[in-house]
Formats: structure tokens, C-alpha cells, sequence
């Protein structure tokens, strides 16, 4: 079993690197993560995310990393990174999701901070990340120290590239 990489949070929640079992269990977490419909709550997903999807893009490898968060055994939250293609030295994050009735406790930071570590246990500097101005997600991971590196107005709304530069 992968080492726990934190725990912590409101709830007693092991953050750490997900195993191969656990594949199937995060692609069902980011389904529900981010198909909750937009209706009242404004932070649902901003990703149109498929049945199986984590599970493909994991089989496909790439150096591809899956960090999952577990509460009582069972996996309620999960984040994907990779060596950034444009960067050497960055990550890319995405894909992060924590179930709706287990927000709001700090998971999602969690989740974020261990992408931080991984990336620099492996030498990389930076992470990078995108996200929807119009979900307000850019104002979240402001919060998180990210900071817009760039921003793209799309059919579907202004997508701002983020950045964090890794303090050793
Ligand atoms: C974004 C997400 C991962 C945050 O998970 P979480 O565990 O609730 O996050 P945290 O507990 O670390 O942070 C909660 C805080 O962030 C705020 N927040 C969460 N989503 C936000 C958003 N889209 N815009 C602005 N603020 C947001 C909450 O209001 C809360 O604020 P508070 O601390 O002042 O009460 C979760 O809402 C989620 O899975 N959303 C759907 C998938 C998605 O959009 N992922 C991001 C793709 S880039």
C-alpha cells in the first residue's frame, strides 16, 4: 500500500498516492465530482467528466499520477498530474474532485498541496493548472497561491491558465 503522503483535514482523511485498484473508484468520484448539475451550487464541476475517464487516461500511462483522498476506507476525492508538455520543470494538474458532501473541510487543499510535494519530491518547480473563470475556480486556487498566468476566452467561457512556483 502506497505510503501516506498527509492526513489531516475536519475529517480524518489519508491523502496519498492512489494504487492501480483505485482507478476504477476515482474516475466514479470525479464522475459525480463534476457531472453534479450546475443548478444551485455554483461549484459544480466545470469538466464534463465520462464514466471510466480517470481509469482510461491512468491506463494510458505517460508518467501520469493519480493522488486519492480516503474517508473510512472508501476513495471521496482524487487529482491527476503530469509533466507539463510546454515545461520541463512544471507539472499540469487537473481533474481534481472531491464528492459534494465531503467539501468544504479542506480536501481539496489537501489534495492540491500533496500534487505540490510529489512534483517536487520528482524535481519539478512549478505546477500548472487550468480553470473556469465563470465557476469562480480561479479565485479558489488563488487561495492556494496560484497565481493567472494567462487567459483564453472560449465558447464555453474564459479559461486562465495558473501557476505556483515551488518554494524549495
Ligand atoms: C473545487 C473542489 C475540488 C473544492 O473541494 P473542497 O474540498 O470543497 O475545497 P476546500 O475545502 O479546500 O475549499 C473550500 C473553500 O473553497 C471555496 N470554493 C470551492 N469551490 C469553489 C469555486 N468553484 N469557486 C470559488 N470558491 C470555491 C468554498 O466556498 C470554500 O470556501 P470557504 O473556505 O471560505 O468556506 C470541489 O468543489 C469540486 O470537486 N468541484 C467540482 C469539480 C471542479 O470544478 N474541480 C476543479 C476543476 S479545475
Amino acid at each position: 500500500m502506497p505510503q501516506a503522503l498527509m492526513s489531516g483535514g475536519a475529517l480524518d482523511v489519508v491523502i496519498r498516492e492512489a494504487e492501480r485498484s483505485e482507478w476504477a473508484a476515482i474516475s466514479e468520484v470525479t464522475v459525480r465530482a463534476f457531472n453534479e448539475p450546475t443548478g444551485p451550487d455554483p461549484h459544480a464541476g466545470s469538466y464534463r467528466e465520462v464514466a471510466g475517464g480517470i481509469e482510461w487516461l491512468m491506463r494510458l500511462g505517460y508518467d501520469r499520477h493519480a493522488i486519492v483522498a480516503v474517508f473510512g476506507g472508501s476513495v471521496i476525492g482524487g487529482v491527476l498530474w503530469e509533466r507539463w508538455p510546454p515545461c520541463a520543470d512544471a507539472v499540469a494538474l487537473f481533474r481534481l474532485g472531491v464528492l459534494p458532501e465531503y467539501r468544504n473541510r479542506g480536501i481539496g487543499a489537501l489534495l492540491v498541496g500533496a500534487v505540490e510535494r510529489a512534483a517536487q519530491v520528482h524535481g519539478y518547480t512549478a505546477v500548472v493548472l487550468k480553470a473556469m473563470l465563470e465557476k469562480g475556480l480561479p479565485e479558489y486556487y488563488a487561495r492556494l497561491g496560484f497565481t493567472v498566468f494567462e487567459t483564453r476566452a472560449g465558447a464555453g467561457g474564459h479559461e486562465i491558465t495558473m501557476l505556483k512556483r515551488l518554494v524549495p
